[in-house]
């Protein structure tokens, strides 16, 4: 099973993709975790995409697809994987598109959690993002056990950098432009789907799960 997860900064991608993941077994693959991963090891990717990330720009597509042709063509993601964060622009998934059809293979869903741009700003807000494993969490919403700490790995949650509310605006702007074609792109295909995602976190995922199994 071969899913995309489409949807605004701050849908909701991320928290439905790990669900997702878990339940079928298959990895969750999130291109911003990938990046911010290598900026907390100081990598040269890192450094690279940081600078685009604080902006709320989109990180460049060479780079970016790259990273993720290497992620999905390793062992654990013959069986499938949830995309979440990729792609993000109309060459993203044209790439993927002709790598797939390379392995006589193709996307089997991509749905589109979708959120009014008012609710995505109370969002981010309240966002908090382990430093250490990327688990997302929100200070009203979806509470840690423990406040500041993640329920995961007992590391420090943080306000991400480009939640800042300055960069956030930019990101939706970005995301308009540049991601929002896509719902098109696959609406084509006749792959997508649509799910409320203002709707609580568990109907977002029943919703999720119930096209999936349809
Ligand atoms: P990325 O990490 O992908 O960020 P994003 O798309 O901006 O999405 P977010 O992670 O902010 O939101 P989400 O939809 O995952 O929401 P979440 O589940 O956390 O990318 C970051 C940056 O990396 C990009 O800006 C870009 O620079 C770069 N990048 C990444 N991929 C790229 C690519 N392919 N090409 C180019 N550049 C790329 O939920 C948000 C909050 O809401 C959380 O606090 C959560 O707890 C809460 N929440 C979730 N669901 C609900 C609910 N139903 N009700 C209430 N609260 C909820
Ligand atoms: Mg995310």
């Amino acid at each position: 099973m071969k899913i995309i997860m489409l949807g605004a900064p701050g849908a909701g991608k991320g928290t439905q993709a790990k669900l997702i993941a878990d339940k079928y077994g298959i990895p969750h693959i999130s291109t911003g975790d990938i990046f911010r991963a290598n900026i907390k090891n100081g990598t040269a990717l890192g450094m690279e995409a940081k600078s685009y990330m604080d902006q709320g720009l989109l990180v460049p597509d060479e780079l970016t697809v790259k990273i993720l042709l290497d992620r999905v063509a390793q062992e654990d993601c013959k069986k499938g994987y949830v995309l979440d964060g990729f792609p993000r622009t109309i060459p993203q998934a044209e790439v993927l598109d002709q790598e797939l059809v390379k392995l006589h293979d193709q996307i089997d869903h991509a749905i589109d959690v979708d959120v009014p741009d008012e609710n995505i700003i109370r969002r981010m807000g309240g966002r908090r993002a382990c430093v250490s494993c990327g688990a997302t969490y929100h200070i009203e919403y979806i509470k840690p056990h423990k406040e500041g700490i993640c329920d995961e790995c007992g590391q420090e949650l943080v306000l991400r950098d480009d939640d800042k509310p300055e960069t956030v605006g930019k990101r939706l702007d970005v995301y308009h432009e540049q991601t929002q074609p896509l719902i098109d792109f696959y609406d084509r295909k006749g792959i997508l789907k649509t799910v409320d995602g203002t709707q609580d976190m568990q109907d977002v995922f029943d919703a999720i799960v119930a096209i999936l199994e349809q």
